[in-house]
């Protein structure tokens, strides 16, 4: 037997044992055998999570200084700094994947790769802090819980944890709405107007529709989705809706009616070419949110090299007293 022979013989073992622990619903882990495939698009898909994670951190970031009390400032510094948190585990989850940290940071810089496109629409009122919790914070659940059962051991087991703080990001929002909708009139309208601009973008956040979205079908059968975009996105117009009513908000969609045959709302179509345009770069904020991370990139240079000297200088002085 030639060593090609043998080597086809191993990798074809390997990949049915792949296979196996993606049919028996198991989680595949950093050492066992993957497809070039499936690494390189989880990489792609925890590295965009992560980046969205941290961008997203921005625009609710931008109300910190001017919470109404310190009540709401403690709350959404909270929720902010989670945010932060989960970047740093979704890091850590593709390096288990042979992905360099510094390397992933300078292509989201660079703008080789993407983050949610939600995170590029500015927050123009306090009242868009609830509505992010609420819709955006909502939107990510409904991606993310599926997640936790995602083929991928270290990926699924960030979600778990993950979901449990999105969770009470979900109820920060709602319940700052439902304290805004008890308020004035002009705080109901701030309210209104805040769901006005978020409910379509929060519907793109599950991405095109099934029959635009190529990579679909080869992450259910990787077991690394579990459900479509078009699943998801229906899942969270029907969680939504009732939530919307007990709040005494609008959803500004005049297609929005509930279909007794299907046992689901029936809704109109996200406009599709704003979000081609702002994944593409030319959103209201993509210049403004890259320009302020690689600001606090550079600005960060010195706590890096400060902590690699340490680390350097520790490891001498271990050496030195073996
Ligand atoms: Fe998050
Ligand atoms: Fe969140």
């Amino acid at each position: 037997m030639t060593l090609g022979d043998a080597s086809t013989h191993v990798g074809t073992a390997l990949a049915d044992e792949f296979d196996a622990i993606v049919a028996d619903g198991l989680r595949v882990e950093p050492r066992d055998w993957m497809p070039d495939g499936y690494r390189k698009m989880l990489i792609r898909q925890i590295a965009q999570h992560a980046h969205s994670e941290i961008i997203g951190m921005q625009p609710e970031g931008n109300w910190l200084t001017r919470a109404p009390s310190l009540r709401r400032k403690a709350i959404l510094m909270a929720k902010v700094q989670d945010e932060a948190g989960h970047g740093l585990y979704l890091y850590s989850a593709a390096e288990t994947l042979g992905a360099d940290r510094a390397d992933l940071t300078a292509k989201l810089i660079e703008g080789k790769q993407k983050y949610s496109s939600i995170f590029n629409y500015p927050t123009l009122t306090f009242a868009d802090v609830g509505v992010i919790g609420w819709l955006v914070d909502g939107a990510a659940i409904c991606n993310q819980v599926p997640l936790c059962r995602s083929s991928y051991g270290p990926y699924a087991r960030a979600m778990i944890r993950v979901c449990k703080e999105e969770s009470f990001h979900q109820r920060q929002g709602y319940e700052l709405l439902m304290t805004m909708m008890s308020g004035t009139g002009a705080q109901r309208a701030m309210v209104q107007g805040a769901v006005d601009r978020w409910w379509w973008p929060a519907l793109m956040m599950f991405g095109p529709p099934d029959a635009d979205s190529p990579n679909t079908e080869q992450s259910m059968a990787w077991g690394i989705k579990r459900h479509t975009n078009d699943e998801l996105r229906q899942r969270f117009v029907d969680m939504s809706v009732p939530q919307a009513q007990i709040l005494g908000v609008t959803l500004p969609d005049s297609q929005l009616r509930w279909n007794e045959e299907r046992g689901a709302h029936d809704f109109g179509t996200p406009d599709w070419d704003e979000f081609m345009n702002v994944v593409n770069g030319f959103g209201p904020g993509n210049a403004e949110r890259i320009t302020n991370r690689k600001q606090a990139h550079d600005n960060g240079e010195w706590v890096r090299d400060a902590a690699t000297a340490f680390a350097d200088k520790h490891r001498e002085s271990e050496g030195g007293s073996k």
